[in-house]
């Protein structure tokens, strides 16, 4: 069967797999309890990882699927900075010791929103609370239109190490089906501007699936984006759910490319990347081969959270912000995810944990072998064997019996290993679904497997 006709047979949307269980499941009942955890589960000489997220942007594209709002003024932003500063003194309250920061990450919306002043002021507010390292590594997403000499500044003395830039699609039809004017000039001068204040690692998004957008577009895009040689580009497909994101409405579906023409856009935009030099990474990363993305999935390091593929191995990760995420050894936690309800929070001296998740054995055994499959497209019985050698075995027969009775070739198994064939590696989330013990297509709404 060839790619075409599997997406024929498997229209169903699947979740990404940037977590397992995916957050849908996290509950109100589950947050009582889980901050404590949380906390608990950090150790003084095992560093952790910290997200903050800001939910600003001054525009709103139409396909934007994160969370975020347009602002026209500044105060709101301010505001928002007040209350992160107060959710850092709250934990602080709590920590026994200065947890160490391997690694800082601010995402959005449009973190470059904000100014000097408040980009100092965060940094000295988390200095307060953590122990920053000579290697901690900071990073940030950026919206190259915010970007001024006084953000440049702000970004200098928070230490930004690498810069994740959004670009999307260069071509202007595409760019005013998407309200994302954004000229190619515009980013290189942002590339440059960042690399010049010492950013070591750039990444560059960008999308297939848009509307208007053709092969031939989308490899015009990439090939303007290749010549500005980031370290990392990720090429997401569009995810198109108008029931959850009122402004996708915006964008007239009779422009959408459809699946098949999106699978097409992926495959010649992913040979255009790999043939300049990229290695691909899980299902949508590319990275130089000297960047260390891709020395980790080299080497079985590579590892996925909800920002995408990562370095990251910290055990311990807090969110700060509204919808921040964190996670720990013994399950998730979610902070309010309304921007008014998590300022709520904070101001009657509350952390603004609104759900939680607590692993049962067979949530982290599962966990495990679907972040395998996501980072490597196979799952070694030897290194299965050495995590969880009490129940692995049931799990391997399990496993064994997937890639059996697979009739459509997108898994299989062999004495070593259960893997995920090269051709069917744009399907693994659908194998994936499979090991997921939650997995009900009836309930939750997802976007499409490719
Ligand atoms: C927080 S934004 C990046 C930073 C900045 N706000 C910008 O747009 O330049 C994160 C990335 O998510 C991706 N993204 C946003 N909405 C998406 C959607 N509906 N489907 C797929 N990817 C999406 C885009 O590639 C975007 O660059
Ligand atoms: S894509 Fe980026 S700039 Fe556009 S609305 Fe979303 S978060 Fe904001």
């Amino acid at each position: 069967m060839n790619a075409h006709q599997i997406l024929g047979k498997f229209p169903s949307p699947v979740p990404r797999y940037t977590s397992y269980p995916t957050a849908p499941h996290f509950a109100a009942e589950g947050s009582q309890g889980v901050i404590a955890a949380a906390i608990g589960s950090i150790k003084s000489d095992e560093p952790i990882s910290l997200y903050v997220h800001i939910p600003f942007c001054d525009r709103l594209c139409w396909f934007c699927g994160c969370h975020t709002k347009q602002v026209r003024r500044y105060d709101p932003i301010e505001a928002y900075v007040c209350s992160l500063l107060a959710e850092i003194d709250l934990y602080k309250r709590d920590f026994l010791f200065w947890p160490k920061l391997s690694k800082l990450h601010f995402g959005g919306g449009s973190p470059s929103i904000l100014r000097s002043d408040d980009l100092k002021r965060l940094r000295n507010g988390l200095e307060s609370a953590f122990e920053f390292l000579e290697d901690t590594e900071i990073s940030i997403e950026v919206d190259p239109s915010d970007m001024s000499a006084d953000t440049l500044e702000g970004l200098r003395f928070l230490g930004v190490t690498r810069a994740s830039i959004g670009v999307q699609d260069f071509d202007k039809a595409v760019q005013a089906s998407i309200n994302r004017p954004q000229s190619f000039q515009q980013t290189a001068e942002v590339v440059e501007a960042l690399r010049e204040i010492g950013v070591r690692s750039l990444n560059i998004d960008a999308l297939y699936g848009l509307p208007k957008q053709t092969i031939a577009s989308v490899e015009k895009t990439v090939g303007k984006v290749i010549s500005l040689r980031p370290d990392r580009v990720a090429l997401f497909g569009y995810a198109h759910v108008p029931w959850m994101k009122k402004h996708q409405t915006m964008i007239d579906e009779a422009d959408l490319p459809d699946q098949i023409q999106r699978f097409d856009q992926n495959h010649a935009a992913e040979d255009l990347l790999i043939s300049s030099g990229y290695r691909k990474i899980g299902i949508d990363h590319f990275a130089l081969i000297d960047d260390d993305l891709a020395t980790a999935a080299e080497t079985g390091h590579l590892h996925r959270n909800f920002q995408g593929y990562t370095t990251d191995d910290c055990d311990v990760m807090l969110g700060l912000g509204a919808s921040s995420i964190g996670r720990f050894p013994g399950g998730f936690m979610q902070n309010q995810v309304a921007t008014g309800l998590y300022q709520a929070a904070v101001a009657q001296g509350k952390l603004p944990v609104a759900k939680g998740f607590f692993f049962n054995r067979d949530d982290v055994v599962r966990g495990w072998l679907i972040e395998r499959l996501m980072c490597d497209f196979e799952i070694s019985f030897a290194a299965f064997r050495l995590a969880f050698p009490a129940e692995s075995e049931d799990y391997l027969a399990e496993l064994i019996q997937l890639a059996a009775a697979e009739k459509d070739g997108l898994c299989a198994s062999d004495r070593e290993r259960f893997f995920i064939p090269n051709e069917a590696r744009p399907f693994v989330r659908i194998i994936a679904s499979r090991i997921d013990a939650y997995f009900d297509k009836t309930k939750f709404r997802y976007s499409k497997a490719v």
